[in-house]
């Protein structure tokens, strides 16, 4: 059969490969990226990654009613640091990665996690590296945790230099969490464009994690200078023993937790290659299970899963020259009154919005307010954590906001970059402050009408993208992403726009709304609605906030019933 998509030119410099793969993995009107086209069950991967023959350690759930009020994740220093316990690793995982229900339809019967993931596929695995925890461990060692289980498997013990050395430049206290990503897990299902989802789930994962770190009162940073060669040494991913040969597990991103909230100095973290050498010297335990019985390959996410990569000093240069993250919950001041809600129980009550009831709309202040939180410099967390330059904004697709009117709107994330989205966006644009607009929220009213059908539209068709409050385009500036820090910058582009879908769900629920992940839209259609003629800016992810409609036929079940260790 020809191949009728764009071609990879693998001759071409880094920048312009993943080019290339962005180009070819586009959806079109009359095109979708290219996949299986059928969905082969009996090649379905398993959603759960565990080690055999590696001790398990169980873990403890949370109490969620008796956790901190929703708001206060957002202001550093009001939840109390809590000790690093047994109990306190728990509850990082119990309120990021873990299961948060099972749901059942007649025979069929699947599990959902705190953690949102494109197609309930679940590619990003997540490790923990600590020593000395009583009753975790009493020697540096990693873990998978195993979120079907709530535990942690024992995977490797590392020789004290190993720890000491990476500890040496952070504040005392530190400990590390680190994420990977099977891609085979999502290319089944979606073909060549899982790459983009596998990154996309990767960042709601670290926003997941920023957001338990904060109920715990403790902080986490991206530590983008580890490369993913060290990082594959310190996580075992490049062992026999790590994966079957058709189901890589590529490492992708090393985390820093600083429990006492100190700020680490992640620019110049830079431990020696030795360092990783000798860890992966250490003592390692069990086996990866195989996941399918058998595989498709995806040629396209080889070449641009090769081409991202990052050698020698990770991320670097001016991708490292972070966007200005408010010092203190400013967005705080332009909240309508505090969420009634406790923290915990709205970071496992997430759920996807299957369909939005076209009704429902959402008071002005309260869609400012909820914009404020994903503006950096009005709100630290979890904007924190992505240690980057910001580089996404928002198109919006206003449809059902009490006192504004229905139309087209840009947020606009870094006030730096508003020249360079107005000149690429359509001339005829109002750019114009809406009413009641705070003053420190970057946001545009560009064009007035009805867009319930449009937003559906480009979004592959899915109605509740116009039947939502809003709808919305995550716009990446693309080219300069790529000019500044070459092809590696692509999967943390991605990172950004998912920690910016975790707190579009998480601001959902805490307003009595509903969120939806959309990774299924039509790329270029996105482009023109805005205007956007060029690679200037690239739409990396949509997103739905709206009043869900309940499926009565799915039941839900608890998450852990039979867990005994609360
Ligand atoms: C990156 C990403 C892309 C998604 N794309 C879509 C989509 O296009 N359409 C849709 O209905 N849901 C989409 N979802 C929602 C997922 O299907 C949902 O997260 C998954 O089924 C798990 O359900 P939960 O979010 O309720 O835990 C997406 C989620 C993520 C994280």
């Amino acid at each position: 059969m020809t191949d009728v998509y764009p071609s990879i030119d693998t001759e071409a410099e880094p920048a312009l490969i993943v080019k290339g793969y962005h180009e070819r993995t586009k959806h079109h009107f009359d095109r979708f990226a290219s996949h299986l086209g059928y969905m082969d069950w009996a090649t379905q991967p398993d959603p759960f990654r565990r080690f055999e023959g590696a001790a398990e350690m169980p873990l403890v759930l949370g109490d969620d009613d008796g956790t901190p009020a929703y708001d206060k994740l957002y202001q550093p220093g009001a939840i109390p640091p809590q000790p690093v316990t047994a109990q306190s690793i728990g509850h990082l995982f119990y309120y990021s990665m873990a299961v948060s229900g099972w749901k059942q339809v007649q025979s069929t019967r699947w599990a959902v996690r705190v953690n949102p993931s494109s197609g309930n596929l679940h590619p990003t695995e997540s490790y923990l590296l600590v020593a000395d925890v009583k009753g975790v461990s009493d020697e540096p060692c990693l873990f998978h945790y195993a979120p079907k289980a709530h535990l942690l498997e024992k995977r490797a013990t590392f020789d004290g230099g190993v720890w000491a050395g990476l500890t040496e430049s952070l504040p005392p206290g530190a400990f590390f969490v680190a994420l990977s990503s099977i891609f085979w897990r999502e290319s089944w299902k979606y073909g060549e464009r899982a790459y983009r989802y596998c990154q996309l789930d990767l960042g709601h994962a670290l926003g997941a994690l920023r957001l338990a770190a904060a109920l715990l009162g403790w902080r986490l940073w991206a530590l983008p200078t580890v490369n993913d060669g060290q990082l594959a040494k310190l996580m075992g991913v490049d062992r026999d023993d790590a994966w079957h040969k058709d189901e890589p597990e590529a490492p992708d991103l090393l985390i820093v937790v600083t429990p006492r909230g100190e700020t680490p100095n992640v620019a110049g973290y830079r431990p020696p290659d030795e360092l990783f050498d000798q860890a992966a010297a250490g003592q390692w335990f069990g086996r990866a299970n195989r996941l399918s019985r058998d595989h498709h390959p995806w040629d396209a996410i080889n070449i641009v899963e090769a081409t991202c990569r990052t050698t020698a000093e990770g991320l670097s240069g001016l991708a490292l020259a972070q966007t200005q993250i408010a010092t203190n919950d400013a967005a705080s001041s332009i909240m309508p009154g505090p969420c009634a809600l406790s923290a915990g129980r709205i970071l496992r009550q997430r759920r996807s919005g299957l369909e939005m009831d076209g009704v429902t709309g959402m008071n002005r202040d309260r869609f400012y307010a909820l914009l404020a939180r994903l503006v950096p410099a009005l709100c630290p967390v979890p904007w924190d954590a992505v240690t980057w330059s910001v580089l996404t904004h928002l198109g919006l697709f206003v449809h059902r906001v009490e006192g504004l009117a229905p139309g087209l709107y840009v947020l606009v994330r870094d006030a730096a970059a508003l020249d360079k989205l107005r000149a690429a966006m359509h001339g005829e644009f109002l750019w114009q402050r809406p009413q009641g607009c705070p003053q420190p929220l970057d946001l545009y009213f560009l064009k007035e009408g009805n867009c319930q059908r449009l937003a559906a539209r480009i979004s592959c068709d899915q109605t509740l993208a116009g039947n939502g409050v809003f709808s919305l385009g995550m716009f990446v500036a693309f080219d300069r992403a790529l000019a500044m820090c070459g092809a590696p910058i692509y999967r943390h582009l991605y990172w950004e726009t998912g920690v910016i879908g975790q707190v579009l769900y998480l601001e959902a629920e805490a307003a009595g709304l509903r969120g939806t992940g959309i990774g299924c839209f039509f790329d270029d259609p996105v482009h023109e609605a805005f205007g956007l003629t060029d690679t200037a800016f690239q739409s990396f992810y949509h997103f739905a906030v709206g009043g869900p409609v309940e499926d009565s036929r799915i039941a839900s079940q608890p998450a852990y019933p039979d867990h005994d260790s609360r």
